[in-house]
C-alpha cells in the first residue's frame, strides 16, 4: 500500500509504505521466541497494567506473541491473543485462546461487540498500515469505558515499520499513536513515558477509553 490512509489525510501520501512489501505472513512465518523490550521496560509495563487492567476481566492482547507482560498474580476471565504466528501464541502461557490475522489485510476482528474489558497492543503499532480501521475495530469489541493501551519503544523491524514511523522520533511516535486512537473514536487519550530510555529501553504508553 503506497497511499495514505484516507482517515488520516494530514499524513503524507507514502506514510504507510514499508520497505519490505512482501506479505507480512512470510516475515512472521518463523516463530520468534525472543523479547522485544528489555527487562526494566517490561517490568514498567507490567506495573502499569497492574494499575489499569480490571482483575477478572476479558483482555484482548492484540499483536501478541509468546509473552503478554501481564501481572502474574492477577487472574483474568480470558486473555485472548492475536498475532501473526500460531506457534508463538501457543507458547504464551497467559492466553486462554488466540487467533491469527494479518491486520494489514483484514481489520475486522472476529470478536463480539462489547465483549472485552481491556485491549493491549505492545510494540506492534509501528507495523500497522490501516491503524484507524484497526483501532476502530478494537473500540467496537471493548465495553464502554474500557482501556486500550498501546505501548512502544524505539526498536522495530525497520523493513516492516511504516514510513511515517521511521521518520519520527519518540515524541512524534506518541503524537501519531494519539492521533490513531482519537481518530478511531477513543476518549481520554493520553501518553505517558514509563521509561525514559536512560537506563533501559524507552517505553511509552498511549491509553484511550472506549
Ligand atoms: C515486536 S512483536 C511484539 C510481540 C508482543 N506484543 C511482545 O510484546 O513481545 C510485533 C508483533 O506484531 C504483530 N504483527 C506484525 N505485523 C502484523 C500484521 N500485519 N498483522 C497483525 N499483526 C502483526 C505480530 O504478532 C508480531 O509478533
Amino acid at each position: 500500500m503506497d497511499s495514505a490512509d484516507e482517515q488520516l489525510p494530514e499524513l503524507p501520501g507514502d506514510a504507510f509504505r514499508k520497505q519490505d512489501t512482501a506479505d507480512d505472513a512470510e516475515f512472521y512465518a518463523p516463530a520468534r521466541l525472543v523479547t522485544h523490550i528489555d527487562e526494566a521496560a517490561t517490568e514498567a509495563l507490567t506495573a502499569y497494567y497492574r494499575t489499569v487492567l480490571p482483575p477478572g476481566g476479558v483482555v484482548l492482547d492484540l499483536m501478541s506473541s509468546w509473552v503478554s507482560h501481564l501481572p502474574e498474580e492477577v487472574d483474568f476471565a480470558e486473555v485472548i491473543g492475536h498475532g501473526m504466528n500460531a506457534a508463538e501464541l501457543r507458547a504464551n502461557p497467559r492466553l486462554t485462546r488466540s487467533f491469527v490475522q494479518n491486520l494489514n489485510q483484514a481489520q475486522v476482528l472476529p470478536l463480539a461487540t462489547g465483549s472485552c474489558d481491556a485491549a493491549l497492543c505492545c510494540v506492534g503499532v509501528q507495523y500497522l498500515q490501516r491503524p484507524v480501521d484497526v483501532f476502530t475495530g478494537v473500540r467496537r469489541v471493548l465495553r464502554p469505558g474500557a482501556p486500550c493501551i498501546v505501548s512502544f519503544s524505539n526498536r522495530c523491524f525497520p523493513t516492516k515499520a511504516v514510513a511515517i514511523w521511521r521518520s519520527l522520533g519518540e515524541e512524534g511516535h506518541a503524537a501519531l499513536v494519539r492521533l490513531y486512537l482519537e481518530r478511531a473514536g477513543f476518549a481520554e487519550v493520553s501518553a505517558k513515558a514509563l521509561q525514559d530510555g536512560r537506563r533501559s529501553d524507552p517505553l511509552v504508553v498511549v491509553t484511550g477509553r472506549s
